[in-house]
């Protein structure tokens, strides 16, 4: 099969740390699936494993040293049941299905556990289904970190990009009123998703604004964690899920901080990590099946253009979600 191997970590584009080879397909344990993948996400996440920066990833399942240990990286996708491992019996050849591996995605082929497997929307293309992973990190933090509830207000910070946009969508449907934060061009993108208020961040501060809410998702981590802590309600959350730090330990700088800080206030600072799970991907198949949250994909790219696809994510300047085609490129072949 065809697929994207890291032989190093490094710049994506640079084909001494990806390139496009023909390797085994991959067999299934027995309680494994063996996909088909029509599409996958190439996100934020996916540049970090690529660049193993911040340095810490090189530690966690997703790293390793002094090489990478996961041969093809990617992780969302969305594709049909090739065959199925002894022990499933939730699956079966045939099913369209999408979800969040460790690694592999970036192939035409891939095994993962089943539980990690859910049906894919049926109103939604396979392109369209990658893209759909990234919203678990939006539903974990502003329903689970965050606990936002119906009436109550929240600030997303960094509401245009991949998990961003997701998070404006689903934040509208858990009930809440919204105001997201982006630059100009990205102003009537974000409404248009339903956001209540939009503030550009080039021409407003939204420290200085005087609004106060009872949740704050942070994608960004631009601003100090007093400034986070100022915009919120006594009782608010701060939920970072990005920020600083620099290549060494990245965003543990600011979880560190902020649970220092929230022994000294009622506002609370929960942060999470997001856990690939099924029953998210119901709750996001639902959402989408029911109009009220749709992916909002910028880009395509082919199987061997995985490395110009992440270095386009790695920029920090998306506006949505950026797919890889592997179905129906050319050269590849017939499902
Ligand atoms: N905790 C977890 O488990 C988890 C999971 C997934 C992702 N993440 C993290 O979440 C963060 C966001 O991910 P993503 O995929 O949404 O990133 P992304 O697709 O790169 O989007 C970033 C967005 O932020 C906007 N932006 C840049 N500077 C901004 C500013 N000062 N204020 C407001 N918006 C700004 C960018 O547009 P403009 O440049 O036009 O403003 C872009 O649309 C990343 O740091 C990622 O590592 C964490």
């Amino acid at each position: 099969m065809n697929a994207i191997v890291h032989r190093q970590y490094g710049a994506p584009e640079d084909p001494e740390v990806l390139a496009f080879e023909t390797i085994e397909r991959p067999v299934p344990g027995d309680d494994e699936v063996l996909v088909r993948v029509h599409a996958a996400g190439a996100s934020v996440g996916d540049h970090h494993v690529v660049t193993g920066k911040p340095y810490l990833i090189r530690l966690s399942p997703f790293g390793g040293l002094p090489r990478p240990r996961n041969r093809v990286p990617g992780a969302a996708m969305a594709g049909r049941v090739e065959a199925v491992g002894a022990k499933v019996t939730a699956l079966r050849v045939g099913d369209e299905v999408f979800g969040q591996a460790m690694s592999g995605a970036f192939a035409e082929y891939l095994v993962m556990p089943a539980k990690l497997l859910a049906p894919k929307p049926s109103n939604l293309s396979f392109e369209e289904a990658a893209a759909v992973p990234w919203a678990a990190t939006a539903l974990q933090g502003l329903r689970d970190a965050g606990g936002l509830k119906a009436g109550q207000k929240v600030l997303i910070n960094g509401a245009s990009g991949g998990v961003g946009t997701w998070a404006v969508q689903i934040a509208k449907a858990l009930g809440a009123e919204v105001t997201a934060v982006c630059s100009s061009r990205n102003v009537e993108r974000v409404r248009a998703l339903g956001a209540d208020d939009v503030i550009d961040y080039t021409a407003q501060d939204f420290v200085a604004g005087g609004s106060r809410f009872d949740v704050m998702l942070d994608l960004v981590g631009n601003r100090s964690l007093a400034d986070c802590r100022s915009v919120l309600t006594p009782r608010g959350v701060y939920v970072p899920c990005s920020g600083g730090g620099g290549d060494w330990i990245g965003p543990f700088v600011r979880i560190v901080g902020g649970l220092l800080s929230s022994l000294f206030t009622s506002r609370r600072f929960k942060t999470f990590i997001m856990t690939p799970n099924r029953n998210d991907l119901l709750s996001l198949k639902e959402l989408v099946e029911a109009g009220k949250a749709r992916p909002v994909i910028e880009r395509r790219y082919a199987l061997r253009e995985v490395g110009e696809a992440l270095r386009h994510v790695g920029e920090g300047r998306a506006q949505g979600q950026t797919v890889i085609r592997i179905v129906g490129e050319p050269g590849a072949p017939t499902p």
